[in-house]
């Protein structure tokens, strides 16, 4: 089974894109809401806090795991994955197939547009994407939301949450670019008020949602197109691809009206339970 991990309902975002592409595959997912946001703790914190997601992914069945949350995907790429649980497990994060996707655009020439990272002050802090990126040859710029993730977690007021993104995108528009990533799981859910920020400043942006560049590569480095719990036999392919919706279980440290109510909209036509822990 395949566990997923977030703060909140930012992994929601998603995991949509991945039952969009396989419906049939069984999840556990995480949101330590209790802990929420994450975005502005230490890294020492997060490390705990990922250490003790993991445990209580693998204690549910995980065997992989895809760390739906960009502030926590630093520890996600330790050489020494032992330092967040003895047992072993698979492991795709978001920083890894983002920068790999741009990278392969850059060389090819398709993209070589400036790019703008939004995120927590703890991705940008960690400064992972800035070395990833570097390594490629390609400097980027980063803008921190330190309030953003939190007022789309608790459910804030619209117009709330329009001024946060207003008066981010303003700022960031002190920097040059024309592409903006969005590398906080919980923003692709006001990518629109994004849209409408870039366009109050008459400035045209491509904005990117890293989630589809993560869920095929958790597709392919889990060989989540064949479960291996199926028998050889029906591997082949038709009693996979007919097979019905598979499950979701959600696991939340603290109740959320936001999280119970995204989750109906999003995932209502799939077999889901929802457990407070
Ligand atoms: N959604 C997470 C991320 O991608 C965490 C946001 C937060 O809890 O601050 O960074």
């Amino acid at each position: 089974m395949l566990g997923i991990f977030d703060s909140g309902i930012g992994g929601l975002s998603v995991l949509k894109v991945l039952k969009e592409k396989m419906p049939q595959i069984d999840v556990v997912y995480f949101g330590d809401i209790k802990n929420a946001p994450y975005g502005i703790k230490t890294q020492e914190e997060l490390k705990k806090l990922t250490a003790k997601g993991v445990e209580i992914l693998l204690k549910n069945g995980a065997v992989n795991i895809l760390s739906a949350c960009n502030s926590i995907s630093t520890f996600m790429i330790l050489d020494d994955l032992k330092e967040l649980s003895e047992k072993s497990f698979g492991i795709v994060e978001m920083i890894n197939p983002t920068v790999e996707q741009f990278a392969k655009k850059w060389v090819s020439g398709a993209h070589q547009n400036k790019i703008m990272i939004f995120a927590t002050p703890a991705t940008i802090e960690s400064k992972t994407y800035q070395n990833n990126f570097k390594k490629e040859g390609i400097e980027i710029e980063t803008f921190a939301i330190p309030d953003l993730a939190g007022a789309i977690e608790f459910g804030s007021e619209e117009k709330e949450i329009e001024e946060i993104v207003d008066r981010a995108v303003s700022k960031s528009l002190e920097k040059d670019f024309e592409t903006a990533l969005l590398c906080c799981t919980h923003y692709p859910f006001v990518k629109d008020k994004f849209e409408k920020a870039f366009a109050k400043n008459n400035k045209k942006i491509s904005i990117f949602n890293p989630a589809e560049a993560v869920v095929n590569s958790a597709i392919k480095k889990f060989n989540l197109n064949v479960p291996s719990s199926l028998r050889a036999s029906e591997r082949s392919g038709e009693a996979w691809q007919s097979r019905k919706n598979g499950k979701i279980k959600f696991l939340i440290s603290q109740d959320s009206p936001t999280f119970r109510q995204k989750v109906k909209e999003l995932f209502n036509e799939f077999e889901y339970s929802i457990e407070v822990i």
